[in-house]
C-alpha cells in the first residue's frame, strides 16, 4: 500500500488520480491551511490527518510518496513575480518548507521514495530558471534523480489549455517517461451545462469594457451586442464584420495580432479581459488557463437561437479540472461561487495526473 502526503493538498487531485487510476493508496496526512479546501477535501475523501500550515510542520509520518504543488502567486505571469527566495516571505517561497521537511526526513532516514512537484511553467524560464536549478540541486544533494517537463491539459484530452511544470525525483534508480500526447476527444461544448443562469451571462456593459470598437475604414473589430429585452442584463451577440445578420454564427474576438481579431464560434472559450493586448484570445473547442477567479474567460453558446457569450460555471471549472459529476455533486453546494472557482483553478488537471502516475512502477 502506497503512503501518501500532499503537501498544499488543496482539494487533493493527487489522491482523487491515484484512486481513478486504481492505485491502492493510504493518505497518511495533509498540509492545507484554508478552511475551505481542508472542508471540501473532507467532504471528497473522508476524514484526514490535516497537519495545516506548513510553516508549523516539525516533521512529517513516514511515507512513500510527497506531492508539493507549491503556490504559484509570486511565479506566475498573472502574479506578483517577486519569486521564491528563501526568507522572501513570498507565498511561493513556502517551498523551501519542504527542504526543511526533506532535511529533517533525512535525518529521520525516512526520506520518501517519490516526490512530485507541480507549478506555472514561469518556474522554468529566463527569469526563475537559476532559482530551479538550486532546488533540483538540493534534491540531487539528498540523492534524488529528477526529471521534469511541462505538459499540457490539452493533449491529455482535457479541453483547457494550460500548461504546467511537472518534476519527479526518485530516490531509486528509476527511468521515468513523462505520458505520450494524446488525443483531443473531449470538446469544450461536450462540458458544458445546457441549463445556466442568467447571472453567469455577461453584461453589455462589461462587454463594452472590453470590446474595441473604433471603427477602422468601416470596419469594428469588437462585438456587437443586442439585448433580447431592452431591460435584459444579457448580452446577445448578433453581428460580425459590417451588416447586423442575425444568421451569423461566429463573432470577432479583437486580439493583438496583424490581422487584429479571430472569429470564434458556439462552443469555443475566448479571452474577455482586454482581448485587444493578447494573443491567442480564441481557443477552439477549449477553455483557456483557468485561474482563480472566471472573469476573464468567457464561453460562446446559442440562447435562444442567439449566438452568445457566458462565464463558465462552477461545475464546469471543476468539469475542466477533470472532476467528475458525481464527485462535483458533493461540494458544489457547500460553497459560494467564488470558493468553488478557486478551489478548481488552484488544481492540477486529473486527467494530467492520471496520465503521469501510469508511468510510475508502484
Ligand atoms: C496551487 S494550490 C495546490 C492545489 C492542489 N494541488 C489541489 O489538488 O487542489 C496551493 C495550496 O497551498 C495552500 N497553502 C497556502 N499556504 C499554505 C501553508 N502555509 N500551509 C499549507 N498549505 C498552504 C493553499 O491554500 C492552496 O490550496
Amino acid at each position: 500500500m502506497l503512503k501518501v502526503i500532499e503537501l498544499f493538498a488543496g482539494v487533493g487531485s493527487q489522491t482523487e488520480s491515484l484512486k481513478e487510476i486504481g492505485i491502492k493508496h493510504e493518505v497518511v496526512a495533509i498540509s492545507e491551511n484554508d478552511k475551505y479546501a481542508s472542508r471540501a477535501y473532507e467532504l471528497l475523501h473522508g476524514k484526514v490527518n490535516n497537519l495545516g500550515d506548513i510553516r508549523a510542520i516539525k516533521e512529517l509520518p513516514n511515507a512513500d510518496l510527497w506531492t508539493y504543488s507549491f503556490p504559484c502567486t509570486d511565479i506566475s505571469l498573472a502574479g506578483t513575480q517577486k519569486g521564491f527566495d528563501k526568507g522572501s516571505n513570498t507565498q511561493s517561497s513556502l517551498l523551501w518548507e519542504v527542504e526543511r521537511l526533506l532535511t529533517k526526513a533525512n535525518e529521520n532516514n525516512n526520506l520518501p521514495s517519490i516526490l512530485l512537484m507541480e507549478n506555472v511553467r514561469a518556474l522554468v524560464s529566463k527569469k526563475f530558471i537559476d532559482d530551479f536549478e538550486v532546488w533540483l540541486k538540493f534534491l540531487e544533494s539528498l540523492g534524488y534523480k529528477n526529471t521534469y517537463q511541462i505538459l499540457n491539459a490539452k493533449n491529455y484530452n482535457t479541453p483547457q489549455t494550460r500548461e504546467r511544470v511537472f518534476l519527479f525525483s526518485f530516490k531509486n534508480d528509476v527511468n521515468y517517461t513523462f505520458p505520450e500526447k494524446q488525443e483531443l476527444l473531449v470538446k469544450l461544448g461536450d462540458l458544458l451545462e445546457d441549463v445556466v443562469d442568467d447571472k453567469y451571462f455577461i453584461s453589455i456593459e462589461r462587454i463594452n469594457n472590453f470590446s474595441d470598437m473604433t471603427n477602422r475604414n468601416g470596419f469594428i473589430r469588437g462585438l456587437t451586442f443586442k439585448p433580447l429585452e431592452k431591460t435584459s442584463p444579457i448580452a446577445y451577440t448578433i453581428t460580425t464584420r459590417s451588416g447586423a445578420r442575425s444568421t451569423d454564427n461566429f463573432i470577432i474576438v479583437p486580439e493583438n495580432t496583424k490581422k487584429g481579431f479571430r472569429e470564434a464560434e458556439v462552443g469555443d472559450g475566448i479571452y474577455i479581459n482586454r482581448p485587444y493586448q493578447k494573443r491567442g484570445v480564441v481557443q477552439k473547442s477549449k477553455i483557456p488557463t483557468l485561474k482563480t477567479t472566471p472573469n476573464d474567460l468567457g464561453v460562446i453558446v446559442n440562447k435562444d437561437d442567439l449566438i452568445s457569450l457566458r462565464k463558465i460555471t462552477p461545475r464546469e471549472a471543476w468539469r475542466l479540472m477533470g472532476w467528475k459529476d458525481s464527485r462535483i455533486d458533493l461540494v458544489i453546494n457547500e460553497f459560494s461561487d467564488a470558493q468553488l472557482y478557486k478551489m478548481a483553478g488552484n488544481g492540477i488537471v486529473i486527467n494530467v495526473l492520471k496520465e503521469m502516475f501510469k508511468k510510475i512502477e508502484i
